[in-house]
């Protein structure tokens, strides 16, 4: 029998045990030369690395945590959003053949209705105006049963569905199809990139409330500009810009 891993589509490294994936990953690139797509996936991580410093939880061996290394040195610097959509649409298309009411929380958060399902820390390095290197990091909640942690509110497809999955599989064909996305990005078909992520978007219709360092306030989004700019219209009908962290999705 030809063992499972052999016949993944991509080099892939499996751990049992890691601080992160991401800084594993890191530390194999600064060691040697590594082939784009090498995939690093753990069954547990003791420090997993969020956004804004936060930590990742995950129980061991229940759910997807991995990163993978691309070499994007066609993009220009001020165009990594893409890379950001890229990835967020390619978890989310393939979350939405288990179930409903997947969406992308603005700018890369993968959401089943109001919870979180998955969460994306990507980490660029840069070459002059140029993206000559980017470890995408990923933790996707699929079997866990109870989430312990602060996190304000995980949800894993378990929980959902009431099923268990096999996690290998899901990788492999989310890997397959941010390729793809990445295939039409190198032949700089960016328009269907954004327009299918503008369609994916948590909250793309109508008001919900929002707030930023002038207090709270209810908009509709209008626009996620291509440097990834979100932009909302108010309820006086103001336009208001933000970038990443400047303003905070409410729930009423
Ligand atoms: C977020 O805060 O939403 C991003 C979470 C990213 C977690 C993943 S788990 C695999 C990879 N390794 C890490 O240390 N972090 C990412």
């Amino acid at each position: 029998m030809i063992p499972f891993f052999e016949l993944f589509p991509m080099p892939l490294i499996h751990l049992h045990k890691t601080h992160s994936t991401n800084t594993w990953l890191r530390e194999l690139c600064q060691r040697q030369n590594v082939e784009a797509w090498t995939t690093v996936l753990a069954d547990f991580q003791t420090s997993g690395r969020g956004q804004r410093g936060n930590s990742w939880e995950s129980a061991d061996s229940k759910n997807l945590l991995f990163s993978f290394v691309i070499f994007p040195d066609f993009l220009e610097a001020s165009r990594q959003f893409l890379i950001s959509q890229i990835i967020s649409l390619g978890i989310k298309e393939e979350l939405d053949t288990y179930t409903e009411n997947i969406s992308i929380k603005w700018p890369n958060d993968i959401y089943w209705k109001n919870k979180k399902i998955a969460g994306i820390l990507i980490e660029h390095d840069l070459m002059g105006e140029k993206l000559c290197r980017s470890i995408a990091g990923i933790g996707i909640n699929i079997n866990q049963e109870i989430f312990y942690s602060s996190a304000p509110n995980p949800v894993s497809l378990f929980q959902i569905t009431g099923k268990q999955y096999e996690t290998v599989g899901i990788l492999k064909n989310i890997l397959l199809r941010i390729q793809s996305y990445y295939n039409d990005l190198c032949m700089n078909s960016t328009d269907s990139i954004e327009a299918c992520y503008k369609e994916s978007l948590f909250r793309k219709e109508g008001l919900h409330p929002y707030k930023d360092v002038n207090g709270e306030f209810f908009a509709r989004i209008v626009n996620v500009e291509p440097q990834g700019k979100l932009i909302l219209e108010d309820e006086n009908l103001k336009m208001r810009e933000y970038m990443f962290k400047e303003v905070e999705y409410l729930s009423i």
